[in-house]
């Protein structure tokens, strides 16, 4: 190690232990408010955000204006896998839409999907193995050119109309992430051959089309997901940094950009890919396709023994199963149950909760939404897992762009929690 950094870890290695011991010793001890676990631990007990999409309750799960997914899939239209154009409405209308009101914001997604050429450009301008996450957002940030926010404001506004400009971009930016992403996905992948969306589909169908996956069941299965990861109320890294960056007024571009950077991290939006390394990586080494509960138990041991997370269980909010997991759980019983990796997913389901309850320190041993819906892909042949948070990144624009239209249109303030030092801390705890 060099000199630098050598004395960075000495200093790191002792301040950590006394964090830890802080922690250990004193966490439920209040000052104002809060504990000390509240201030230590990610701002997780403490509530200090307005989001009005979607709420999450740690044992039921999500709700969208009220709707769970179960009632989602029966009052949105689209006969059991809603369109996410009907779910972007209900968040920003708290209406329930008829296929009219669905149709009419189909209509104005397909009238601004014109992404300008520059966009592409950029696009090709990097390296093919740069990850797909950020050339999604380094894509978003070349079409910040067209934000209507940023000229509007720059020309000068008066702050009762921001939501006005907000709505504009949010629109734009929702219509246009699928061929963005499409882009990407047959730049990297598919040797640049590109296709031209389809203006009689819908949405979420034109995107498995771009993509190059045509068939009524996985337009099926795109619905669902593009509905079921769109929203996870406010404080999640995504919406979280959308609302944050958006209070600084920053354009829709820029926030949204900002909340993708977030999304791509492993403990966030990334899972998705990590869960499919992790299960393909077991199958390989084992040299099976659907391991025994024995087989997996051991692995997943393993993970463990080395230091890191089984990717896909465990969340910040809730404490069971997540009912993101459930409804992709039902898909694949209904068009696929005999298929080997997600009879593998379900034998993880069956084996990993009580081996993480056994450590005795994660708050939720079971799965999230992660778990389980790159096995989904696989099944139709979508096999490269280094794309799937970008396919999450298109549904969750529908949840925190709904909200950050909100945000203006109540005249939110910039967000400024207040932080304080290790020392503050012993000093208001009276330790040494
Ligand atoms: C989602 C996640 C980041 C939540 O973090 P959190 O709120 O800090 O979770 P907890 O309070 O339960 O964490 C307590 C401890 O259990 C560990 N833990 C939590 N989930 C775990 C998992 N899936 N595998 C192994 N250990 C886990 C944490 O790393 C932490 O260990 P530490 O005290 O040694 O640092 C965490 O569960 C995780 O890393 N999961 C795997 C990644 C994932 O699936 N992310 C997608 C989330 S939708």
């Amino acid at each position: 190690m060099d000199k630098l950094k050598e004395k960075f870890s000495l200093k790191a290695t002792a301040y950590a232990a006394v964090v830890k011991d802080i922690i250990k010793n004193h966490g439920t001890e209040k000052f104002g408010e809060y504990t000390v676990d509240d201030v230590y631990g990610g701002m997780k007990g403490i509530t200090g955000l307005v989001t009005e999409t979607s709420a999450l309750d740690a044992n039921e799960g999500i709700r969208f204006r009220g709707y769970s997914i179960p009632e989602l899939c029966e009052k949105l239209p689209g006969n059991g896998t809603p369109y996410p154009e009907g779910l972007f409405y209900l968040m920003l209308y708290d209406e329930l839409p008829t296929v009219e009101d669905t149709r009419e914001i189909n209509k104005q997604w397909t009238a601004r999907w014109e992404v300008p050429a520059h966009v592409f450009k950029t696009l090709d301008s990097l390296p093919i193995t740069t990850h797909p996450m950020t050339q999604f957002s380094i894509g978003i940030m070349a079409m910040q050119t067209d934000s209507v926010f940023a000229k509007a404001y720059h020309d000068g506004i008066n702050k009762k109309d921001y939501w006005a400009y907000q709505f504009e971009d949010a629109m734009n930016l929702i219509a246009r992430l699928p061929r963005i992403a499409a882009y990407i996905y047959r730049r990297v992948y598919k040797d640049g051959k590109h296709i031209e969306p389809d203006t009689k589909l819908d949405w979420a169908g034109n995107f498995a089309h771009m993509l190059g996956y045509d068939g009524e069941e996985f337009r099926k299965l795109m619905r669902l997901y593009l509905t079921i990861h769109a929203d996870h109320e406010g404080g999640n890294v995504s919406a979280h940094t959308t609302h944050l960056v958006g209070s600084a007024l920053s354009d829709p571009y820029l926030s949204f950009a900002a909340a993708m950077n977030g999304l791509a991290g492993p403990l966030h939006g990334l899972a998705n890919q990590e869960v499919i390394r992790w299960l393909k990586k077991m199958c390989e080494q084992l040299g099976v396709a659907r391991p025994t509960k024995e087989q997996i138990a051991k692995y997943v041991q393993e993970t463990l023994t080395a230091g890191q997370v089984v990717p896909g269980y465990g969340h910040a909010v809730l404490r069971k199963t997540d009912p993101r997991f459930t409804a992709q759980m039902e898909f694949a019983k209904t068009y696929f149950p005999d298929d080997d990796l997600v009879n593998t997913v379900w034998n993880v389901y069956e084996t990993v909760p009580p081996i993480l309850e056994s450590l005795g320190k994660v708050k939720n041993p079971w799965p999230n939404v992660d778990a389980h819906s790159g096995a989904l892909l696989q099944h139709y042949g979508f096999v490269e897992e280094d794309f799937y948070t970008v396919l999450f990144g298109v549904s969750r624009s529908l949840g925190v762009l709904a909200s950050l239209v909100w945000d203006r249109a109540l005249g939110l303030p910039l967000e400024r929690p207040k932080s304080i030092t290790t020392e503050a801390v012993k000093k208001k705890l009276g330790i040494s």
